[in-house]
């Protein structure tokens, strides 16, 4: 068996058809059929249901369908990271929520580059999502996101989780409340969650929370990035949630209440290939957990 087959199967069992999968592979329909015909024959079992339209896969389909995405996935990882053990320079491409620069990665940066000044580190904002595939195609070396993720070809590290803040125009009538503020006290606000897309993203993490504690906000309006949000509450135009250290862009007109749910929490993931254990990385994690060493922030150390 080729690697050529599994990339036909997958085409073939995603578009449920064959004259879409060739298109998309960019051949011609009767060789892909005939090689699935033949990577049937060598598999000694039947993987698409006779005479189904659209097509549909039987249960060794479905078996081999998941393995043989996990197969390429693997390859692809290999390819990344044989390419970067062969490279003589150094270099850690890092790929980060916005968010995420209102809390310690500044800090961190630039203690690894005052450490490692011989590695070239370069900084990609990007959303977590879209940090799964940069890593996957080896765009990125690291991806600091917010979501966690059940893909078997990335290991993701919790760092630490950061409390939920409502962000509020001065003269909301939240502000003046005592104590923090509660998941319901939200309930007939119009919420603005971000970004819009890809999903899923913070917005849904946001909503996820305010689903645990069965609180439907008044309206909900997706916006496009953090700072479009934060404009809107300055313009009285709603209220957002955001992880706490974005408190640290200070606005005229916003200001934040703590929300004492338990449960209102975002992690901070750090997001690797699942073979890439390189010094680089490792490096990287012991100047982060140093900078929480320094400012005293509770962490459970990982090794990689
Ligand atoms: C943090 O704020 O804890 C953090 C931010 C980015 C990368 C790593 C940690």
């Amino acid at each position: 068996m080729e690697l050529r087959h599994l990339r036909y199967f997958i085409a073939v069992a995603e578009e449920r058809n064959y004259t879409r999968a060739a298109e998309r592979l960019h051949m011609a329909q009767p060789p892909l059929s005939r090689q699935i015909q033949q990577l049937e024959e060598m598999l000694g079992v039947e993987l698409i249901e006779k005479g189904s339209r659209p097509l549909r896969l039987t249960e060794a389909g479905e078996f081999f369908l998941a393995h043989a995405r996990t197969v390429l996935d693997q390859v692809r990882d290999l390819k990344a990271m044989t390419q970067r053990v062969g490279k003589l320079e150094r270099k850690l491409s890092i790929g980060f929520v916005a968010s995420t620069l209102y809390g310690e990665l500044p800090d961190i940066v630039r203690r690894y580059s005052e450490r490692f000044p011989e590695v070239e580190v370069t900084l990609h904002e990007m959303m977590t999502v879209e940090q799964m595939q940069a890593l996957k195609e080896g765009r990125i070396d690291v991806g600091f996101g917010r979501l966690k993720s059940e893909d078997p070809s990335i290991r993701r590290i919790l760092l630490r989780n950061e409390r939920m803040v409502v962000a509020l125009s001065p003269n909301h009538r939240l502000v003046e409340r005592q104590g923090g503020l509660r998941l319901r006290d939200l309930v007939h606000e119009k919420l603005l969650v971000y970004p819009k897309s890809p999903r899923p993203s913070f917005a849904d993490q946001v909503l996820a929370v305010l689903g645990e504690a069965n609180v439907t906000p008044g309206v909900v309006t997706e916006v496009r990035e953090l700072q479009i949000a934060m404009g809107l509450v300055a313009a009285g135009q709603g209220i957002t949630i955001v992880p706490e250290s974005v408190q640290a862009m200070h606005h005229r007109n916003v200001v934040y209440r703590p929300l004492e749910d338990k449960h209102a929490f975002s992690p901070i993931l750090f997001g690797v290939r699942h073979m890439d254990r390189s010094p680089e990385l490792g490096n990287l994690l012991a100047a982060v957990y140093s900078i929480y060493d320094d400012l005293g922030i509770a962490y459970t150390p990982e090794t990689l």
